[in-house]
């Protein structure tokens, strides 16, 4: 039934309806239609549930969603993120992104896989991060690929800023649950690179999950880790 309440609440059952433009969102975004996976609860590395309050603002995190092998940065930025009120989708529904959430509204999560070459947090290295400082390369607050500078604003939907990207990082969709803290991730929204993904890292996935295991659904629940434990080595740039 929540699971039912919330979909509604997002107008995410209009089947082929598409988005119609976002004030605030990148327009890729905006003519998409979301791709529901598992409603997945993220837990911490213990498999407690995980609580929005839990997170330190400002960190890289990692969880996998929607597979096995596919990451997404979760991150607590500095301010909210709002939909400005009263944006619609084309059809009349609210969109199916709804900016941050949280107490705060600042809890966002990004597909990892950068929308230029692909590259990804693995367990050896990671060359895309959220950057809290400028540096030399970039401004602040933003998450950044070192591996060829695509540089994209968490802070809006994870639009490109500067580099080679073509376009934004996918968004998942996350849900809050106001009586226990909780996050939920739900799908994802915008133009993902999952396909690509697989066929670019076909042996390496193979080699480090399992033949099939790699594209296998994340259910339930997904583990929450920090990006400086998860990755043994974060590219700064
Ligand atoms: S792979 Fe990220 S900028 Fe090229």
């Amino acid at each position: 039934m929540r699971r039912r309440r919330f979909l509604s609440r997002c107008a995410l059952l209009g089947g082929a309806a598409t988005l119609g433009p976002l004030a605030g969102l990148p327009a890729a975004w905006a003519e998409q239609t979301p791709r529901l996976f598992a409603r997945t609860r993220l837990t911490d590395v213990h498999g407690r549930p995980l609580r929005a309050a839990d997170l330190a603002p400002e960190t890289n995190y990692v969880f996998q969603y929607p597979f096995a092998a596919t990451p997404c940065l979760l991150l607590k930025l500095a301010r909210p993120v709002t939909v400005p009120a009263g944006t619609r989708r084309a059809d009349g529904d609210a969109p199916a992104w709804q900016g941050g959430v949280g107490r705060d509204r600042n809890v966002v999560a990004f597909s990892a896989i950068c929308a230029h070459k692909l590259a990804y947090p693995t367990r050896e290295v990671s060359f895309i991060r959220y950057q809290p400082e400028k540096s030399a390369t970039s401004a602040a607050r933003v998450i950044h690929c070192c591996a060829d500078h695509s540089v994209y604003d968490p802070a809006d939907g994870a639009r490109v800023l500067s580099g080679p990207a073509p376009q934004p990082l996918a968004g998942i969709l996350l849900e809050h649950d106001a009586a226990d803290d909780g996050l939920y991730a739900l799908g994802t929204v915008g133009p993902d690179q999952f396909a690509a993904f697989f066929d670019k890292y076909r042996v390496r996935l193979s080699l480090e999950y399992g033949e099939s295991r790699a594209r296998s659904a994340v259910a339930a629940t997904s583990i929450v880790r920090e990006l400086s434990s998860y990755c043994r080595t974060t590219i700064q740039c």
